[in-house]
């Protein structure tokens, strides 16, 4: 990925059910991993898909990963950089909530 659809944040869902899933611990561990990258991690509250959190989406690049857990991180912090896409984390996403989470991303940024 390169040019404007460059991952420059990672938005991190700390709402109920992601939190129960252990999403601040996320947060946390993104935050340190990319300090200095110049890529940001900032937490919302909800993308409408608890039931598979933690939830994160890579902005604007617009990948969703389901089920995060601490083991994923490294790979994850890979993607960011450049790596490949994380495949056992990106399943079950419904392609329209996808596609609107991510358009709101985009109006709430400036
Ligand atoms: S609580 Fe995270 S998607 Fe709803």
């Amino acid at each position: 990925m390169a040019g404007s659809n460059e991952i420059h944040t990672c938005h991190v869902c700390i709402n109920i059910s992601c939190a129960e899933g252990g999403s601040p611990a996320l947060v946390d561990a993104l935050s340190e991993r990319l300090a200095g990258s110049g890529v940001q991690v900032k937490t919302q509250v909800c993308f409408g898909a608890c039931w598979m959190g933690p939830n994160i989406v890579l902005y604007p690049e617009g990948t969703w990963y389901a089920n995060v857990q601490q083991s994923d991180i490294d790979d994850i912090v890979a993607h960011v950089h450049g790596g490949p896409h994380v495949e056992r984390l990106t399943h079950g996403v419904d392609p329209q909530l996808h596609e609107l989470v991510v358009s709101l991303l985009e109006a709430g940024l400036d």
